[in-house]
Order: structure tokens, then C-alpha cells, then sequence
């Protein structure tokens, strides 16, 4: 498929897709406490269906425009410390739903970097969400951040099962996922960790991931330090 022929669809996408989000908002405030359960049911199903498919498109869009360089990046002084602690408190009831629970640790003085605050807060919270997705009931991800060689370096550790070692190569390829088996049914477009790249790339930062089968994964990105770069 065409990346422009994608592209074009998803804008035409957003305008019905934000007038069906607006619609189902008025008719569940509405419908508050007035509908039978079978009707509840279904305006739930709809909802989760609409936030799905906005996400994708977002996703589509996001990751066009981050490939084509066309994405303005609001680059500030970041603490990342304290923006790793909103991530995960933020991440916390996703991990829930999924029987986990998220640990950070951090350094004891600052972590300074230059970046886009939204779109690092996008890189981080997609390899915590995948690391949530991926991991057993009652399991806890281990989120860290460290320095060393004028870098930062943030780590985001599970005991998922691992990635296969024939998917290895495509795990930064926009819309890959591993085989059915390995997915689960675990919803997802697999397009974050493309996404992600793009984002740290966009950094001078980089990304990569160490796994074993049947034992976890760790996925890292680094950033160059404010004031160390080499
Ligand atoms: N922590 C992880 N443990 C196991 N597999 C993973 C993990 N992170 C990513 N993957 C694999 O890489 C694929 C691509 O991830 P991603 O690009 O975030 O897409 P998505 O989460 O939408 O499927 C996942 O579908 C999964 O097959
Ligand atoms: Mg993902």
C-alpha cells in the first residue's frame, strides 16, 4: 500500500470518525440509566470500537508524518526524572487492567535532556504499554533511568514471553507483529514501536531491545544529556 494512498484515507477517515465520537457521547450521557442492558452493551461496544479506530488513524498519521520529517517537534529542557514518574503513574490503571504493576526507579539527581515533552511521553508510554500487554497477570514492569557517557538512558523491563527470534528484524517495521501465537489476541496495529523510533530518532537518540524467549524483554532508548554531548 501506497503511504500516500494511506495517508489521504485516513484524513478523509477523521471528519465522520469525530462526528460518530461526538454523536455516541451525547446518546450515552443521554442515555444514562435509560437504557436496557443489551442497548448498554452495545453503545459500550461502540464506544471501545470508535476510541480503536481513532487511535489507528492517529497512529497512521503520526507515523506518515514523523517518516516524512514534516513533524515540528517542541523541543524544551526536560527533566526526565520527573516526566518518567507522570508516564508511569499515568500508565498505572492500564497496567491494572492487566494484573500488573509498574516500578520505576530513578537516579538521584537530575536527568536533563532536550526534547519534545509530548512525543517522549508517547516513545516511553508505548514500550510500557507493550511491556503491560505483554506480560503475565501479577507480573511487574521495571521502568529505570540511568546516565552513563553523556547519555540517558531509560529502560522498561518485563517477563513477557519474549520476541520470537524470527521477528527480531521487524520489530521496528511499521504494522508488524509477531505470529498469532505470540499475539494472543492482544489488540494492536504495530505501528507504536515504529512510531517510537521515529520519535527518538528525531532526538538524536537511539532504540533497541534485548529479549529471551520464554523469559522477557527489555526495550532502551537513550538521548543525548543536555550539556554532554560528545
Ligand atoms: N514487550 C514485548 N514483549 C513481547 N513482544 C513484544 C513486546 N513489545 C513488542 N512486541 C512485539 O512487537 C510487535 C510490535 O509492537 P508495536 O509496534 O508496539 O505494535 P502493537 O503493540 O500495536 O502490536 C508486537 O505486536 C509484538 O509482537
Ligand atoms: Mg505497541
Amino acid at each position: 500500500m501506497k503511504d500516500e494512498f494511506v495517508s489521504t484515507v485516513s484524513h478523509e477517515l477523521r471528519t465522520p470518525l469525530t462526528s460518530i465520537n461526538g454523536s455516541l457521547a451525547i446518546l450515552s450521557k443521554s442515555s444514562e440509566g435509560r437504557l436496557d442492558q443489551t442497548g448498554q452493551q452495545m453503545l459500550d461496544i461502540a464506544i471501545r470500537n470508535i476510541d480503536r479506530l481513532n487511535r489507528l488513524i492517529n497512529d497512521i498519521l503520526d507515523i506518515e508524518k514523523l517518516g516524512s520529517g514534516s513533524v515540528v517537534m517542541h523541543v524544551q529542557r526536560l527533566e526526565l526524572a520527573e516526566l518518567l514518574s507522570c508516564v508511569v503513574n499515568e500508565n498505572r490503571p492500564f497496567a491494572n487492567t492487566h494484573g500488573v504493576d509498574v516500578q520505576l526507579e530513578l537516579p538521584d539527581e537530575p536527568v536533563l535532556v532536550l526534547g519534545d515533552q509530548g512525543r517522549l511521553v508517547q516513545a516511553v508510554t508505548n514500550l510500557i504499554a507493550n511491556a503491560c500487554k505483554f506480560s503475565p497477570p501479577g507480573a511487574i514492569v521495571d521502568v529505570s533511568c540511568q546516565k552513563a557517557d553523556g547519555r540517558a538512558i531509560i529502560e522498561v523491563q518485563d517477563t513477557g514471553p519474549g520476541i520470537p527470534v524470527e521477528f527480531r528484524p521487524h520489530v521496528f517495521q511499521r504494522f508488524a507483529q509477531a505470529s498469532p501465537d505470540h499475539q494472543q489476541g492482544r489488540s494492536g496495529s504495530g505501528l507504536g514501536l515504529a512510531i517510537t523510533k521515529a520519535i527518538i530518532e528525531q532526538h538524536e537518540g537511539n532504540i533497541g531491545f534485548d529479549s529471551v524467549v520464554g523469559s522477557g524483554s527489555r526495550f532502551w532508548l537513550t538521548l543525548p544529556l543536555l550539556g554532554e554531548q560528545s
